[in-house]
């Protein structure tokens, strides 16, 4: 019997050619959004002619641009002790309880531009509280205050129900964000608070106070605590998070610790033990070189425009999505003027790498603007290759994973309503075909590609030979094919 049943198998894999990967029929994750945040560029762009601030919006907030459905406002703590300007936002905080609205017109501005275009997931955030409320009366290097969490929770919360009154509906609130420093010393090159881990519990339990006695409870998630690393977020939760753990809404947490998949997957394990009703969610991540396979990877200084790097943040995305299974990816500022080199005075300088510079983010523009009038704006690799994930990536979608010869870390498969998207990577120099089967009846669409010489270019559709598809994978590019579902 043992022996007709191999002789079986062995028939029919000479019969059949090999079946490559296949999509399985169920789903892992629900995506909940791709995004970035609306830090400190604002300041910035504000100034810039409006038709420039327009499409710095259509480039974030719509389908022909990102198509981010993830925005996180950063709701100022007024710069106080903070030397660069542009890092400074103001404070709508006068006094308990009495609030100057019109301050911060610059952040205000892209956050009614992220609602205006739809964005669904709109998320407040704060580096600190504002100055008055903190130990030293500064916006960095500075402490929360024991005893004044509702004070703190009032402030948030009036802001909040604010904006939300105006018809912005924000949905999620990040009360501190990097809570383990205070990014001192002062003078400072941004805004914090140091939130020691052991006054966390009166930080979220003062807002979600707040939220109640509005009716905001149910509406806006507290969002928390947004650790630096994985091993200070590990490390770190047994001594707040049990007190509020019905409190939090996403459990959400930065990379700057570049993790290795297994301590990774080690921290998502460790989450699942603990705290079982709570989701990871990755919330911010920028800086970092290596190579377009991801291997090198590791925060720095230093500007890649090109394709390398445009395809090593890609394995970020994908370790986030697929070895941690986490739904959510936000990057850091979105926008940025680190580009390391004057473009008016070199015009290669946008598009070739150097040390100057910063990858904090996917659009750029110039460092000199107010005195040059150069409004430019300038789009890496990572724009493009960023767009792969917001434009296909929507929230409710699922993962689906993908299984058996030719499956990697590098290809995500994404079920919407009516489509499935192939996600995938190629990031080394020779070009591969990636044979993949459906669990249901599809018909491919369409295909785009960003490479080195495309910026989500329109290419062939995959090829179905015998129900089962080729989907060409062009030497260092990422590579998004559509399938509807149904016949054709
Ligand atoms: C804020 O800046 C002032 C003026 O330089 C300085 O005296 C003070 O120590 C700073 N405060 C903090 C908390 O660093
Ligand atoms: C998870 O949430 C459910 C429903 O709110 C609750 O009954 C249960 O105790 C929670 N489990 C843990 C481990 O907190
Ligand atoms: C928006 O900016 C991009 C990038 O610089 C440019 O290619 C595009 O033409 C601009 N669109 C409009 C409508 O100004
Ligand atoms: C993805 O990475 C994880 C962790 O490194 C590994 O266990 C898994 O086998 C990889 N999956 C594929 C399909 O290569």
């Amino acid at each position: 019997m043992g022996f007709l049943v191999l002789s079986a198998f062995a028939t029919l894999a000479i019969l059949s050619p090999a079946l490559g990967a296949q999509v399985s029929s169920t789903p892992a994750q629900t995506f909940t959004g791709i995004g970035g945040s609306g830090a400190w560029w604002p300041y910035d762009l504000y100034n810039f002619p409006d038709s420039v601030r327009q499409n710095v919006s259509n480039l974030l907030f719509s389908d022909s641009g990102l198509g981010l459905t993830s925005y996180r406002w950063n709701v100022g703590a007024g710069g106080v002790n903070v030397s660069n300007p542009v890092r400074a936002p103001q404070t709508f905080y006068t006094g308990p309880g009495t609030y100057n609205w019109n301050a911060d017109a610059q952040g205000v501005y892209f956050l009614r531009q992220a609602a205006q275009h739809g964005v669904p997931g709109l998320t407040m955030f704060a580096n600190s509280a504002p100055a008055p409320l903190t130990k030293d009366k500064t916006s960095c290097n500075s402490q929360f205050v024991t005893g004044s969490g509702n004070a703190y929770g009032t402030f948030l919360a009036d802001v909040l129900q604010h904006f939300i009154n105006e018809g912005i509906p924000l949905n999620y609130v990040s009360p501190m964000n990097e809570p383990d420093s205070g990014f001192g010393p002062s003078p400072c090159g941004q805004e914090g608070m140091y939130v020691p881990a052991s006054q966390r519990a009166e930080v979220i339990n003062g807002l979600w106070n707040a939220l109640s006695s509005r009716g905001l409870q149910g509406r806006v998630g507290i969002l928390a605590d947004e650790s630096n690393s994985l091993s200070s977020a590990r490390n770190e939760y047994a001594t707040w998070l049990p007190q509020v753990v019905d409190k939090v809404a996403f459990l959400v947490h930065h990379t700057y610790d570049f993790p290795s998949d297994a301590t990774y997957a080690s921290y998502i394990s460790f989450v699942k033990s603990n705290y079982p009703n709570l989701t990871t969610r990755m919330s911010e991540i920028c800086c970092s070189l290596g190579n377009a396979d991801g291997t090198g990877r590791g925060w720095s200084g230093g500007y890649d425009p090109t394709i390398t790097n445009g395809l090593m943040w890609t394995t970020m995305l994908y370790q986030s999505f697929l070895v941690a299974g986490e739904p959510h990816y936000d990057f850091w500022t979105l926008l940025s003027s680190g580009i390391g080199c004057s473009p008016l005075s070199n015009s290669n300088c946008v598009t070739t790498a150097n040390s100057n510079g910063w990858n904090d983010g996917v659009i750029y523009y110039d460092p000199d603007y107010a005195s040059n009038g150069n409004h430019a704006l300038y789009l890496t690799k990572h724009f493009w290759t960023f767009k792969h994930f917001g434009n296909f990536i929507k929230p409710g979608s699922q993962r689906r994973p993908i299984t058996g010869t030719g499956a990697n870390n590098f290809t995500l498969a994404v079920s919407s309503q009516n489509n499935y998207f192939i996600i995938s990577t190629n990031p080394t120099n020779s070009a591969s075909t990636l044979p993949l089967t459906f669990p249901e009846t599809v018909c491919a669409t369409a295909g785009v590609r960003t490479s080195a010489s495309e910026d989500f270019a329109s290419i062939a559709k995959a090829t179905n030979s015998g129900g089962t598809f080729q989907l060409p994978l062009a030497p260092m590019s990422i590579t998004t094919y559509t399938f509807k579902k149904g016949s054709c």
